[in-house]
């Protein structure tokens, strides 16, 4: 049977999704949002793109969360970007408010559902979401690290001058300047980038990688990146439907791995039909490790900031 996919927001990131997930077809796909048309437009257009690319999945937009009962998979993207005059702590608890309620929405309508958070700040929300959901945490997933590695693959490919297509990356930590490059867990067909790319080089891809979401919105003007932030949710849905298990970067609830706990922070993780089924204990070394932890320490203070919407 096909799966339903709801993607929750008809901005860039959620129709892109929309996109990506109707043209690998992984599954018939509802798109919605709070504006009135928007999502219904959206859909038909896609669809419509669907006769020339030659794809069957059904894709249909929606303000109704009675129109997403049952979906398997709910990938949320809505929420506000920051405005001018509004604070990091503005915008936290703007988005936490729109998140809680779209929460309640989704584990009302779709009660068996694995929900995928791409909101910013990507680790607070999916905690709040795990929160307000009531689901358990193999179920409530942050995407991030998948961009994250994404991005840090490229900065490797192109300072090698070599394909993207075998270079693996890892970036663990949260969606932010925080972030930890992993170079030592980071190869190209299967050889550590340390052995191929000098220290200060490695340094200079992955302060890139660090920021690389600003560095988009500066070019932008307005807005943030959607293509690879959509491609990166679309792969984590992927290993879901298909029951991959591919090894990847995601943004887990921690209990005790790395010495987190009760917190979402970007830790490997095999994603399989039932989410996470399992997150990976690598052995870093003592630089590494700290890093993570001050990572981790960051949401949690956060997470505290919101607690008022838990
Ligand atoms: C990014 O990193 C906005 O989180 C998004 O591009």
């Amino acid at each position: 049977m096909q799966k339903k996919i709801t993607v929750v927001g008809a901005g860039n990131v959620g129709a892109t999704c929309a996109l990506y997930l109707a043209q690998q077809e992984l599954g018939d796909v509802v798109l919605l949002d709070i504006m009135e048309g928007v999502p219904q437009g959206k859909a038909l257009d896609l669809l419509q793109a669907g006769a020339v690319l030659g794809f069957d999945s059904l894709l249909t937009g929606t303000n109704d969360y009675a129109d997403t009962a049952n979906s398997d998979i709910v990938v949320i993207t809505a929420g506000l970007a920051r405005k001018p005059g509004m604070d990091r702590l503005d915008l936290l608890k703007k988005n936490a408010e729109i998140i809680g309620g779209i929460t309640e929405n989704v584990a009302k309508h779709s009660p068996n559902a694995i929900i995928i958070m791409v909101t910013n700040p990507i680790d607070v929300m999916v905690y709040l979401s795990y929160k307000k959901s009531g689901f358990p945490s193999n179920r409530v997933i942050g995407q991030a690290g998948v961009l994250d590695s994404a991005r840090y693959a490229t900065f490797i490919a192109r300072e090698l001058n070599t394909s993207v297509q075998h270079v693996r990356a890892m970036v663990l930590g949260g969606h932010g300047d925080s972030m930890v490059p992993l170079p030592r867990f980071s190869t190209v067909s299967g050889i550590p980038i340390t052995e191929l790319i000098p220290p200060n080089r490695i340094k200079a891809i992955n302060d890139r990688t660090r920021t690389g979401g600003g560095e988009i919105v500066k070019l932008l003007g307005s807005g943030s990146a959607y293509y690879a932030p959509a491609a990166a949710t679309v792969q984590m849905v992927e290993s879901i439907v298909n029951d991959s298990n591919h090894i990847l970067p995601c943004s887990v609830y921690a209990t005790g791995q790395y010495g987190i706990s009760d917190i979402y922070i970007g830790l490997p993780t095999k994603l399989g039909k039932d989410g996470v089924n399992e997150i990976i204990e690598l052995q870093l070394d003592s630089a590494e490790q700290q890093a993570l932890l001050n990572s981790a320490e960051v949401y949690k203070k956060s997470v505290e900031e919101v607690a008022e919407f838990f």
